[in-house]
């Protein structure tokens, strides 16, 4: 049997760092933790007695939101993998879970911006790890997390979406398209998970001021700063929402849309696209 220090050790080499204190209380695990929503998300949660596993590849940035997690209170651990290594993640999510039952997960990180303009279609290693970061992942993590929360009839899963879901984006056909298949995912995740003690939560952002929608054209309408969205998606997920649309401008729109002809939408789309290339 190992003992704590060469399970530590282990944990290390594998890319799990567990914290030394004892953990005790709400575990909650954030993917995308080092930077942008994520590492708002993990601030607004870091509490005493909370125990934060911070998912990331940037170890200077996840120590970072560690510290700032530790000087809250809370017990922050760091797990540093690469989410196209769908197995690499499940080891880790399960090993963290294993260390202490984790009560809820963000599935946050992601991948965005659009494609260049005068470029027929995106660049295939780019479309692929768009694919794997912002859908194959979070879906096997999902899966992965009801099933370990279902055996214990508690915990709760969210899934950052967009509000690319609602729109047919000719700028960003693959991050619209995993957004859009994100958002069916949770929809009939959740409805399979009824009774089971297991929630689901789909988060729909509109803009928000981080180093990815900093890569888009202006303007980015209603712009929200992280630490502003995390507390919206705080406060949804505590209250057991199954979506939080932010800001609710965003919320508006998206129903008006649902409203227009498909014809009106893409008409939209059309001159946007034509002027982003002009
Ligand atoms: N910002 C917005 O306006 C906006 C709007 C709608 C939806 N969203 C969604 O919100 C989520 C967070 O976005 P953000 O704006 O906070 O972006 P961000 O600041 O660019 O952060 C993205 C995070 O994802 C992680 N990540 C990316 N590729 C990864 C990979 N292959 N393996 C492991 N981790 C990876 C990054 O980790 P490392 O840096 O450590 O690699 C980083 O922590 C995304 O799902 C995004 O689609 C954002």
């Amino acid at each position: 049997m190992l003992n704590r220090r060469s399970s530590v050790a282990v944990n290390q080499a594998q890319g799990f760092m567990p914290a030394t204190s004892t953990v005790t209380g709400a575990t909650i695990l954030i993917t995308g933790a080092s930077s942008g929503i994520g590492a708002a998300l993990a601030r607004a949660h870091a509490s005493p007695g909370v125990r934060l596993v911070l998912c990331g590849r940037d170890v200077a940035r996840l120590e970072d939101v560690a510290r700032a997690c530790r000087e809250s209170g809370a017990i922050a651990e760091m797990a540093r993998f690469d989410l196209t290594d769908v197995m690499a993640m499940s080891r880790q999510m399960e090993m963290a879970d294993a260390a202490a039952p984790i009560d809820l997960v963000f599935l946050n990180a992601g991948l965005g911006g659009s494609l260049p303009p005068g470029d027929a279609a995106q660049n295939l290693d780019a479309a692929y790890r768009m694919a794997m970061v912002n859908f194959t992942a979070p879906v096997v993590a999902a899966n992965l997390m009801a099933d370990r929360m279902a055996r214990r009839g508690s915990g709760r899963i969210v899934l950052i979406g967009s509000v690319a879901q609602a729109f047919p984006l000719p700028m960003a056909p693959t991050y619209a398209g995993t957004k859009t298949g994100l958002a069916m995912f949770s929809r009939a995740l959740r409805l399979r998970l009824e009774g089971s003690g297991v929630g689901i939560t789909l988060v729909v952002p509109g803009f928000v001021d981080t180093p990815m929608s900093r890569g888009l054209p202006d303007p980015r309408p209603f712009l929200l700063t992280p630490a502003r969205a995390a507390a919206i998606i705080r406060r949804g997920v505590a209250s057991g929402r199954r979506e939080v649309v932010l800001p609710w401008h965003f919320a508006v729109i998206m129903t008006l849309a649902q409203w227009l002809p498909r014809a009106a939408i893409e008409a939209v789309l059309r001159r946007m696209f034509r002027r982003s290339r002009a």
